[in-house]
C-alpha cells in the first residue's frame, strides 16, 4: 500500500513510505502503530536533493514517488544517518540516478562504505555548519551526534525553515496524516515511546544537540520516522522535559512470579505505595510490552525488580529485563529488589551487579524464604515507607 509524493512546502516533497504492517523493529521493539521511513525530495533552480532514503523493503515506493514527480535528476542524496532503514535504498537511487553524489559527514561516509559497499567516489563529505546551495535554497548541515549513533546529523533548509532530523524527534508511527496538526497527544505518545526505546541512553548528548538547534528559526521539524511537526516547540519542549534530570513521584515495578510468592509481595507493595500517594506502574516481564516499560522508565524516581529464584539465581526473564533496564540507562534515582527463594540462590547479588550504567542508590532489598509471612509483608511495608522517604529527600513527594 503506497501513498503518492506530498508537498510539505513549495518545492519540498515527502517521498517516503508508510510501513503499516511492520510489527517489530531491531527484532526487539514492538511497533504498535507500524512505522514510516520519511524521505524528502527538494527541487530547486540549479540542483535537486533527496534527504535520506527508505528501508530497503520499501525501495519501490520511493522510486515510484520520484517517478510520479517526474524527477529526472538527483544531484545530492543527503545521508543523515547510516542505519539501513534510511540508507538502505541509496544503492538503488545511485543506480537510477548515476550522477548523484552522497552528501554526508566523514564518519557516516565510513559507515555507508562498510554497510552498503558504496564506492568512495560517490561521496561529498561535509563538515559541521557547512552549506550547499541548490540555487535559491540552501542546505546547512548541523551535526547532532548520538541520536542514536555517533554519525547522526541534521539538515536545515534555511529559506524554508525546515529542519530535517532523521531519527532525532522521530516516532514509530505510520499515518495518513503528514503533519501532527491538532492531534498532539497522539504524536507525543509515539514520540515518547520512541525516545524511551532508542534515545534514552543518550540523554546527555541529546541535551547538547537540543541547545544547538533550538534557537534556529524553524517552521517545520521533519524527522525520518513519524509525522512532521508543524509546531516545533511541541517536540522541543517534550525533549527538554524527557532529557532533564527531573523525575516523578512514581515507582516502576518489574516482576514475575512462578508459584505466587513474589506476586504476593508485589501486590502488597503496590497497595502500600498507593496508600502513600505514589504512582505505581507494574510490568509483568512475561507479558509486558517493552515499549510501555521503557516509557515508564523515562521519569520514574524508583524501580523495583521482583523475581523468584530459578536455576540457583534470578529468573532468566528477569535477567533480560535487568539487562534492558541497564542498557536504556534511565535517570532512575533508587532501585530495590524483592526476591523469593526456598533452598538457596544468588538472585539479589546477581541483580545488584547488573546496574553498572544506572547511577541509582539501591535501597533495602527484601528476600523472602517460602510464601510471604507476616514479618515478610512487614518488610515490604517498610520498603514502601523507605521509598516515600527517599522521594521526599529529592523533593518529588
Ligand atoms: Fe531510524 Fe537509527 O534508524
Amino acid at each position: 500500500m503506497s501513498m503518492s509524493a506530498r508537498e510539505i512546502k513549495k518545492g519540498v516533497f515527502h517521498v517516503g513510505a508508510q510501513d503499516w504492517d511492520r510489527e517489530l523493529f531491531d527484532e526487539l521493539i514492538p511497533l504498535s502503530e507500524g512505522t514510516s521511513y520519511n524521505s524528502y525530495f527538494i527541487t530547486d533552480s540549479d540542483k535537486n536533493a533527496l534527504i535520506d532514503t527508505v528501508d530497503p523493503t520499501k525501495t519501490s515506493i520511493l522510486v515510484e514517488n520520484l517517478k510520479g514527480l517526474k524527477v529526472d535528476k538527483i544531484d545530492y542524496i543527503v545521508s543523515q544517518h547510516a542505519e539501513q532503514d534510511h540508507s538502505g535504498s541509496i544503492p538503488k537511487i545511485l543506480e537510477l540516478y548515476p550522477q548523484a553524489k552522497v552528501v554526508t559527514n566523514a564518519k557516516c561516509k565510513e559507515f555507508l562504505k562498510s554497510l552498503l559497499l558504496i564506492d568512495e567516489s560517490k561521496f561529498v563529505t561535509v563538515n559541521d555548519g557547512e552549506e550547499i546551495s541548490l540555487g535559491n535554497k540552501t542546505l546547512k548541515f548541523i551535526f547532532t551526534p548520538w541520536v542514536h549513533w555517533p554519525e547522526t546529523m541534521s539538515t536545515y533548509l534555511k529559506e524554508d525553515k525546515i529542519l530535517f532530523t532523521c531519527d532525532f524527534f522521530g516516532s514509530h508511527v505510520a499515518s495518513s496524516e503528514l503533519f501532527v496538526g491538532e492531534r498532539t497527544d497522539r504524536a507525543l505518545e509515539g514520540a515518547k515511546r520512541y525516545y524511551a526505546e532508542i534515545m534514552m541512553p543518550f540523554r546527555s548528548p541529546i541535551r547538547s544537540n537540543l541547545k544547538k538547534i533550538e534557537n534556529l528559526d524553524v517552521d517545520l521539524i521533519a524527522p525520518s520516522h513519524g509525522q512532521v511537526y508543524d509546531k516545533p516547540e511541541l517536540i522541543f519542549e517534550a525533549y527538554r522535559k524527557w532529557t532533564s534530570d527531573e523525575v516523578q513521584n512514581k515507582v516502576t515495578i518489574i516482576y514475575l512470579s512462578m508459584h505466587g510468592s513474589t506476586v504476593k509481595m508485589v501486590e502488597r507493595l503496590i497497595d502500600d505505595l498507593v496508600k502513600l500517594n505514589i504512582v505505581v506502574e507494574p510490568f509483568n516481564v512475561v507479558t509486558m510490552d517493552v515499549g510501555k516499560l521503557a516509557i515508564s522508565l523515562v521519569d520514574s524516581a524508583t524501580v523495583v525488580m521482583a523475581t523468584p529464584t530459578m536455576l540457583v539465581g534470578m529468573h532468566p526473564s528477569m535477567a533480560y529485563a535487568a539487562y534492558l533496564f541497564n542498557a536504556l540507562r534511565p535517570k532512575t534515582k533508587f532501585i530495590s529488589i524483592i526476591n523469593s527463594y526456598n533452598w538457596g540462590g544468588q538472585a539479589i547479588d546477581q541483580l545488584k551487579g547488573m546496574f553498572s550504567s544506572v547511577k541509582a542508590e539501591v535501597i533495602d532489598p527484601v528476600s523472602v524464604n517460602g510464601y510471604p509471612k507476616v514479618q515478610d509483608l512487614d518488610a515490604i511495608d517498610k520498603l514502601a515507607e523507605k521509598i516515600l522517604m527517599k522521594h521526599k529527600e529529592i523533593g518529588v513527594s
